[in-house]
């Protein structure tokens, strides 16, 4: 497990308010909260989400000594074992989790568990981020039929997406990208949870002629072993840190994910953002939306099935950040704790509910919906490689799915392909040779 992943906390959450709500929280998540279905999980404790399967054979050892005592001096010494073990390999934050101390920054977090937990997963901006590539002009001529220049000095909107790679990540963001075509002023930050750079879509990024800029930051390891994994976070985190790398405070954050669904005012309203801005978010978890309750044009309250003790209990696509006031706060973050990522992002950054400006003719409209895409493995396809030469479309058509994460062909699995003409199944060296 690389060492760079448990960087100790240099710098804590800038947390204005009192830290009872902070302990309100994990109360909550002690009390096995459950976020509804189709919705994020909660926080789990940290040795289950990181370190699974040692602790599972935990758990097994402790049933069986409760039930045959002859075992209990081989199972008290692997359990000692395993505390070594993971005490030596996984470092610092097992210490930590451990109550072994030791834990380095995060250690004066608190001296409660879960405290101490919480300070590790919200560690300071600090991730593996590769630049891939990057367009930093405007390469469209016209947007929504208007002439560029029409658009003037708006505000930049920086849409932040996480993306990864599955056999709809393509389709994801070339659907996304036909939203992003007619929105002005905007530049889209692609991060990939993946290790190296994917160049195809560099290309495809590239021919949009949207300014864009193309990380790839993968999910620590650690976390994606656990269940639920934090998704989408070690990207926004990069995304965080290009822009305070680059000292962008001029503009507005959005965070958008692959495969939600954005109507067009969506960008109107969120370029708006003098601070914080939210609306409703539809299509999540039991009320089939959550966000804000407006009375006198302020935002007084907020409605969401999945409370948790959460202060802001809103989607990650249900607000939009002025740039200028986020760099008021240094120690913006965002925790790797599945369900508490927006609440922690907000509470990183000093939010109070009466500088919420409300978007979406008073948040009664829906602009943006959660859409979610069924996620299905990538085809094999039985198609000899002999036919996939020139002589025909389907060398190079494989070719392009393969690499896209969609389809491949293979000589040996999948159904075989079948081919036909005028309705009727041919052989293969009959149509391809
Ligand atoms: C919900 C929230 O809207 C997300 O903001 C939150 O990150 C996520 O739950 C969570 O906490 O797990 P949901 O639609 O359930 O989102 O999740 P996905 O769409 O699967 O993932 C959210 C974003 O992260 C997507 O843009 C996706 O491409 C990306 N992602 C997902 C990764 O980068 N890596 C992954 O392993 C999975
Ligand atoms: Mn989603």
């Amino acid at each position: 497990m690389p060492s760079a992943y448990y960087a100790p906390l240099d710098q804590p959450l800038t947390s204005t308010d009192d830290d009872d709500e902070e302990a309100d929280i994990e109360r909550h998540q002690q009390q096995h909260q459950r976020r509804p279905k189709g919705a994020a999980a909660p926080s789990i404790p940290f040795l289950e989400a990181h370190h699974h399967s040692p602790m599972a054979h935990l758990r097994v050892a402790s049933g069986v000594v409760g039930g045959r005592r002859r075992c209990l001096l081989p199972l008290v010494l692997a359990l000692l074992f395993l505390i070594a073990f993971c005490y030596f390999t996984f470092g610092a934050d097992t210490r930590l989790a451990l109550g072994l101390g030791g834990g380095g920054g995060g250690s004066d977090d608190s001296d409660d568990g879960m405290h101490s937990l919480d300070g590790i997963l919200s560690r300071a901006l600090n991730e593996t981020l590769h630049l891939c590539s990057e367009g930093l002009f405007d390469q469209r001529l016209y947007v929504q039929d208007k002439p560029m220049e029409e658009y003037g000095n708006l505000p930049i909107i920086y849409f932040v997406t996480p993306t990864y790679p599955r056999r709809e990540q393509i389709p994801e963001l070339t659907r996304l990208a036909h939203t992003l075509l007619h929105v002005p002023r905007l530049h889209w930050l692609v991060a990939n949870d993946q290790e190296g750079c994917n160049v195809f879509m560099d290309l495809m990024l590239k021919g949009f002629g949207i300014p864009y800029t193309h990380l790839a930051s993968p999910m620590p390891s650690n976390f994606r072993k656990a269940k639920p994994a934090p998704r989408g976070v070690a990207n926004r985190r990069a995304a965080l840190q290009w822009l305070r790398q680059r000292n962008l405070t001029n503009g507005i954050l959005y965070f958008g994910d692959d495969d939600n669904t954005y109507d067009l005012r969506l960008f109107s309203e969120i370029r708006q953002t003098q601070r914080v801005s939210m609306f409703p978010v539809g299509f999540i978890a039991d009320y089939g939306v959550s966000g804000p309750v407006v009375r006198k044009g302020k935002v007084v309250a907020f409605l969401d099935s999945w409370l948790a003790g959460r202060r802001w209990p809103v989607d990650m696509a249900g607000f939009a950040v002025n740039l200028q006031y986020m760099a008021q706060f240094p120690n913006v973050n965002m925790p790797y704790k599945p369900g508490f990522e927006e609440d922690r992002f907000l509470r990183s950054i000093g939010l109070r509910l009466d500088q919420i400006e409300p978007r979406g003719n008073n948040c009664t409209e829906i602009l943006v919906w959660h859409t979610q895409t069924k996620s299905k493995k990538a085809a094999v396809v039985r198609l000899e490689s002999e036919y996939l030469d020139g002589r025909s479309n389907l060398g190079a058509l494989f070719r392009s799915l393969k690499i896209m994460g969609v389809a491949s062909a293979s000589d040996t699995e999948g159904p075989k392909a079948l081919i036909s003409k005028n309705g009727k199944a041919a052989a293969h060296s009959t149509i391809l040779s």
